[in-house]
């Protein structure tokens, strides 16, 4: 592959970053995740406005011009062959001695590159989802996109152990997201319900899309809490994120959620997702 490094392109043998850089050892850090499909970019916009805020949130500056992020976004899924696959953006604070606080001018390391995947074949789109709940355990900042994933990834890990796809995080009976896709349900009532936007949560950009495209499709969305029983007890449920999409859940810690089998709403939602973006 060929990545983006500080302003050059080199091979993916190339691509060194130093021990030293902040994103290594304080995951002072943050990125993006945006699919391709068709050569195309998927949400672009939505992702390069939620990188700003990311870049805001840790006092850093953006590193490239508007233009110029857009059409490295481009380049790189030209130069590796990408008709299909995702485009991973990080930009670290940059190279610091190892030290709690940071000077206010540290030059920025950006990092770009692809992956080859077919977003648009996902078997669980389906069979569904299983998810287990766990307590949430992350910090308290999570609107910020920021690379500081291990117990996301610890949680999801052990979930797989045991036989579940993904977790669903529980803070103070409350539904916050999934490990890394924001998690929704259907009520009996036909609404989609998702939990309304604070710290509590990513606000990701596939599920902005997707709550403007029920409302489009006349279906009633609800931005508010709701409880893990709420969610046990819903006809629906499903996952949006970037390389995902829509993903329908069909159970959560062994109780079948609605029939246990892919859901109409979760379905026509997927599709129209799709529609609107080839
Ligand atoms: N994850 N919540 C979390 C914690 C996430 O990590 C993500 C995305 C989402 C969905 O956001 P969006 O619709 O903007 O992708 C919600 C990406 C895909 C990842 O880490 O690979």
């Amino acid at each position: 592959r060929t990545i983006y490094l500080n302003g050059s392109w080199v091979d993916e043998a190339d691509a060194k970053v130093s021990v030293f850089d902040r994103g290594f050892l304080f995951a002072d850090a943050i990125y993006e995740v945006t699919a391709v499909i068709d050569g195309k970019l998927i949400d672009y916009a939505g992702h390069a406005a939620r990188l700003r805020r990311s870049l805001d949130a840790l006092r850093t500056a953006m590193p490239v011009s508007e233009d110029e992020l857009l059409e490295l976004h481009k380049d790189i899924a030209r130069r590796n062959g990408i008709k299909e696959g995702l485009i991973y953006l990080q930009i670290t604070r940059g190279v610091q001695d190892r030290d709690f606080v940071f000077p206010p001018d540290m030059q920025p390391t950006v990092v770009m590159f692809t992956q080859q995947k077919r977003v648009l074949d996902n078997p669980k789109w389906k069979t569904g989802l299983a998810l287990q709940s766990v307590a949430e355990g992350r910090w308290s900042q999570r609107q910020i996109k920021t690379v500081q994933l291990l117990y996301s990834s610890l949680m999801k890990t052990e979930a797989h152990r045991q036989g579940y796809d993904d977790v669903l995080f529980v803070e103070d009976g409350y539904v916050t997201e999934a490990s890394s896709a924001n998690f929704h349900i259907v009520t009996p009532e036909g609404a989609v319900v998702t939990r309304d936007l604070s710290n509590a949560l990513l606000h990701g950009i596939t599920r902005g899309s997707i709550l403007d495209l029920a409302q489009k499709a006349g279906l009633a969305a609800e931005e508010r809490l709701f409880t893990l029983d709420e969610a046990k007890s819903a006809t629906e449920a499903f996952l949006t994120s970037a390389t995902s999409f829509v993903t329908p859940v069909v159970s959560l810690d062994g109780n079948r959620i609605g029939t246990g089998e892919v859901g109409p709403v979760s379905r026509r939602l997927l599709d129209v997702y799709i529609r609107e973006n080839l």
